[in-house]
């Protein structure tokens, strides 16, 4: 299939067709998601939980998200993919946040780059967007400031943060973002947003009524083990599927049962060969 542009994901939004996308980190990950038809991969900086082990996201580095995001194109050469801003590229200054976002298109050939915050990061989403630059804002549940939030918390579900969640939503879309991702609000808030907004809003953990869901691939596919927050649906037990395949070749090796005839390269005249010796 044809790669999809901004512009097609905003014209899935007016037609009422759902857009799909997943998290993922490395280069298998993103071809299978490509097979498989997602519209959008996210290489979100829970690559730090998800594949470098961190407890949280904040110790991933700039560096990381290249690396990883540049593994993903490789994989993924025809899916809308999204860099995602780590915590501390985008903190410090406008400037900074254009440069760090200006890497992941020259240095990793990304289509957007998503940040997390509602107004107290809008003049990054004008500085990035006016260096013409494809920005997807992230409120609700931000990983990044979980400290600031007393934890990984649904948010938004008192009338007065709700509001400060559609105040921060139709910011981001006037500062010039072109998609908006909510992650664990109620599915009230994330459908009045929704309807409110131009652009495409998406739900991570906040409900069906609004443009596409987005999970992480290593919660849904059953590989991140070390908890798993109530909005996951698991499609399958990847770990368990791996952790009996590595026991296999263990049994196998252990009781020379591994290699078999057909694993080994026999010499046309070995005999012959050591004979001579
Ligand atoms: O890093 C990530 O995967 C994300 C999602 C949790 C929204 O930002
Ligand atoms: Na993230």
């Amino acid at each position: 299939a044809k790669k999809k542009t901004i512009f097609d994901l905003t014209e899935m939004k007016k037609k009422g067709e759902k857009a799909t996308w997943i998290t993922a980190y490395d280069f298998p990950m993103a071809s299978f998601a490509e097979q498989a038809g997602l519209d959008m991969i996210l290489v979100g900086d829970s690559l730090g939980m998800v594949v470098l082990g961190y407890q949280g996201t904040v110790p991933v580095t700039m560096d990381d998200c290249i690396a990883h995001c540049q593994a993903v194109r490789r994989g993924a050469p025809n899916t809308f993919v999204i860099g995602d801003m780590p915590f501390g590229s985008y903190q410090v200054s406008d400037e900074e946040a254009v440069r760090n976002a200006c890497r992941f298109l020259k240095e990793a050939d990304m289509d957007a780059v998503k940040l997390e915050g509602g107004r107290r990061v809008i003049t990054r989403i004008k500085a990035i967007s006016d260096a013409g630059i494809v920005v997807i804002g992230h409120i609700g549940l931000t990983p990044q400031s979980s400290g600031q939030l007393g934890g990984f918390k649904a948010q938004g579900r008192d009338v007065k943060s709700a509001r400060e969640l559609i105040l921060d939503a139709i910011a981001i879309e006037e500062a010039g973002a072109r998609a908006l991702l909510l992650e664990a609000v109620p599915p009230e808030l994330t459908e009045f947003i929704a309807k409110k907004l131009t652009i495409p809003v998406y739900s991570i953990g906040a409900g069906l009524p609004c443009d596409g869901q987005l999970i992480i691939c290593g919660d849904m596919l059953g590989m991140f083990q070390a908890f798993t927050p109530k909005f996951v649906k698991k499609y399958a037990n990847v770990a368990e599927i791996i952790i009996n395949a590595f026991k296999e070749y263990v049994d196998d090796v252990k009781n020379m049962r591994f290699p078999e005839e057909k694993h080994v390269y026999r010499a046309i005249d070995s005999k012959e060969a050591f004979e001579a010796l």
